[in-house]
């Protein structure tokens, strides 16, 4: 791809960034999902920085200052109404001064914000607004292993499907066939207005999807009740490896800011996480995998959450073996990193997280490869992300044997990624 070109894709993913801009945060893209969400702006933000600084630091501040008492950051802020979503706030029903979801999504914020701070070109803003924002992102990682982790296994577990920021994963069918369907108040789904429903998860899913946030919301959304009251109770890989990689950031981070108590109990946190994943390690499928707490079994189902471990300072053997299996996945579908195996009888390369791309989850799986020295995978993925985009736009995901652009469109993640690859290539 000629510099030009280059320079023109990253321009157009600038402007996706300033079209899906709100002034204070960033929709992921209009109509389809037309509020905050967590883990979007916190990897938005990382696009932004390459623009505008200040405006990078306010999409995440944003998203802190909805922060629960108890230290939860919620996976939406419904910052203004709109009947385009189902389910709005008044399914949530959470009670909040400024309506959000009861639900987490994946700690990206630790992770982010080093990121943000590390590349700052104003330096004195940068130490500001990180030192703000580290004892909030603390709390939230406290608020995990008080509320996720009640056992002290050192490993979080997500009580909703839709934590993961994987929503309808291969990994949870069995789980989420615990989960009941029936007594639910009748509904009217949106996403499939906005989308191609053979793009989007089944009815059956989404009954369930709602019968636990019904479930929980009958509990009050109260966080020492509903890790235990949840038939479904997953230990996720990825998700875990995300909030190990975010411990070790914030730790790093905090010491140079001077805050010592924060860097140490970060620090301890991302060690005994470290250790305890390897207890997700499946010898049979040469990745990690899920742990189905309710059950008491591991999971026997190949997903990029699986590879996303890559993100962590694994031990030598357990990264070569990640690089061993991307490379065999790649010899069945031409764009990397499908989010589950292709050779399993039930991926699916159209439907969401069946099988599709996902550059964000890209992004990460690179960052992890480049920083443990695989720098031929690295590349390997970083130029199939760029083919994808030339080719297919800035789709929400992607088929990853045809390229076909999926999903709703003009996608600000996605557009925020293609800048870091651009940049961080050059
Ligand atoms: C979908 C994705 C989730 C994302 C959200 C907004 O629900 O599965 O990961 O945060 O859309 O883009």
């Amino acid at each position: 791809m000629t510099e030009e070109k280059r320079q023109a894709i990253f321009d157009e993913a600038a402007e996706i960034l300033k079209i899906n801009d709100r002034g204070t945060y960033t929709v992921p893209t209009h109509g389809l999902y037309p509020f905050q969400w967590n883990w979007d702006s916190c990897l938005t933000a990382i696009g932004q920085s390459y623009v505008d600084e200040p405006r990078a630091w306010l999409e995440v501040e944003t998203l802190f200052a909805h922060q629960w008492e108890d230290g939860m950051v919620p996976h939406i802020v419904f910052h203004q109404l709109d009947d385009g979503y189902f389910p709005g706030p008044d399914v949530w029903n959470t009670q909040r001064p400024v309506p959000t979801s009861g639900i987490t999504q994946p700690p990206v914020a630790g992770f982010a914000v080093k990121r943000l701070f590390d590349r700052a070109t104003d330096k004195s803003l940068a130490q500001e607004r990180a030192k703000a924002l580290i004892s909030k992102i603390d709390q939230w990682h406290s608020w995990f292993y008080a509320s996720r982790d009640p056992a002290n296994e050192h490993l979080v577990a997500l009580i909703h499907p839709w934590e993961s920021g994987r929503d309808n994963s291969i990994d949870w069918d069995d789980a989420f066939e615990r989960v009941p369907t029936e007594g639910i108040a009748p509904y009217t789904r949106r996403d499939t207005q906005h989308a191609d429903p053979s793009h989007r998860p089944t009815k059956e899913q989404y009954d369930r999807y709602i019968w636990l946030v019904e479930h929980f919301r009958a509990l009050n959304w109260d966080n020492t009740k509903l890790h235990d009251a949840s038939p479904f109770q997953i230990v996720d890989p990825g998700f875990n490896a995300i909030l190990i990689r975010s411990c070790a950031d914030l730790a790093d981070l905090a010491e140079a800011l001077g805050e010592n108590a924060i860097a140490e109990r970060n620090r301890d946190r991302a060690q005994k996480g470290l250790a305890a994943l390897d207890t997700l390690w499946s010898d049979k499928l040469g990745q990690y995998v899920c742990y189905d707490r309710a059950a008491g079994c591991l999971i026997e189902s190949a997903s990029v959450g699986g590879l996303l471990p890559i993100l962590v300072s694994l031990p030598k053997h357990r990264g070569d073996a990640l690089v061993a299996r991307l490379s065999k996945i790649s010899e069945s579908c031409r764009y990397l990193v499908p989010s589950h195996d292709p050779l399993d009888a039930r991926f699916d390369g159209k439907r969401y997280w069946r099988g599709p791309v996902w550059l964000i989850i890209n992004y990460m799986i690179t960052d992890g490869l480049r920083k443990s020295g695989y720098n031929d995978m690295a590349l390997k993925i970083e130029n199939a992300s760029l083919e994808l985009i030339n080719t297919g736009g800035f789709a929400e995901y992607y088929h990853p044997t045809t390229g076909e652009p999926c999903g709703g469109g003009s996608f600000t993640w996605t557009a925020a990624m293609v800048m870091e690859f651009i940049r961080r290539a050059a």
